[in-house]
């Protein structure tokens, strides 16, 4: 008797670059799960007819990258309550009654890869955010679960960080404990973590960021990764950061949490990192 393979895939655009599909089968070769794994290019107009054919067709979940998160958000029937607050999907998930779940593991993914992976502890320190798009939304409620002294929010449109931290007062310790700002109202302030989910990064631009912002002994990270340092990583190294750290960790745990979700196995993610980590210094 012929028995199908559990399909997975990430829809994106541009989606050729994905590392998800070597991640999914890392895990699925360590956890010796049957499963396949694919990445599939797809504009946002044919977004909603696609996921629907790939659920009606034994497909099992998905991820959804850029473009497509806010458009997976719309799509779950029903969300966790991190997907919920992100307004952001990252993946799918066929639920036993046919239902579609929708979840944000990029959040949880950035925390378990500093607390876990880095021993950088979030809680009581002063933390900054650079940007405040939907990269950024997608990880403020897990930072804040983390207790942080402080958490600011400051990006190049001003009213966007202030709405921000506005819709998430609510889940902060007090109302001082998280801030949105301008560029400027930086100035003299010092941060123990700063980290950039900006675009600009991506092609090597950077925020203007007033000099003594680190403070001594504090880390530094990109939500964004590429086989060379970005922009950002290479300002933390400038400006003296025990850690300059890029996505590629967060990543790989985001993907591990997703699989968890579909898979009930959570993999180790740490081979996973580092085989790919030496695949870029090579
Ligand atoms: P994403 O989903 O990746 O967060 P987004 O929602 O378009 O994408 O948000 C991009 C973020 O990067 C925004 O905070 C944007 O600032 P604005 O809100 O002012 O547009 C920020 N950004 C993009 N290019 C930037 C640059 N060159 N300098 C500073 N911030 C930049």
């Amino acid at each position: 008797m012929m028995t199908s393979i559990d399909r997975y895939a990430v829809f994106g655009f541009p989606i050729k670059h994905s590392k998800s599909p070597r991640i999914h089968q890392l895990f699925a070769e360590q956890t010796r799960q049957m499963l396949e794994y694919s990445a599939i290019e797809m504009p946002a107009e044919q977004f909603r007819a696609a996921v629907a054919m790939f659920f009606a067709h034994g497909g099992k979940g998905l991820n959804c990258t850029v473009p497509l998160k806010e458009l997976a958000w719309s799509f779950a029937g029903h969300k966790t309550e991190r997907a919920q607050l992100s307004k952001a999907v990252n993946t799918l998930a066929l639920q036993a009654d046919g239902s579609i779940l929708g979840d944000n593991t990029d959040g949880i993914g950035l925390v378990t890869d500093l607390t876990g992976n880095h021993a950088v502890s979030l809680s009581a320190i002063r933390i900054l955010i650079l940007g405040a798009g939907g990269a950024s939304r997608g990880i403020i409620a897990p930072i804040l679960e983390q207790s942080p002294e402080t958490l600011v929010i400051a990006n190049r449109t001003y009213d966007k960080a202030v709405n921000l931290a506005a819709e998430f007062q609510a889940k902060a310790r007090s109302k001082e404990a998280i801030v949105g700002c301008g560029f400027d109202d930086l100035k003299n302030r010092q941060f123990d973590l700063i980290l950039n989910a900006t675009s600009a990064s991506l092609s090597g631009q950077l925020p203007p960021l007033p000099t003594g912002l680190l403070a001594a002994g504090g880390s530094c990270y990109d939500l964004a990764y590429g086989n060379e340092p970005t922009a950002f990583v290479r300002w933390g190294l400038e400006n003296h950061a025990a850690k300059s750290l890029d996505g590629l960790g967060m990543l790989v745990e985001q993907a591990a949490e997703a699989f968890f979700i579909w898979r009930g196995i959570r993999p180790q993610t740490r081979p996973v990192i580092d085989l790919l980590n030496s695949e870029r210094q090579s």
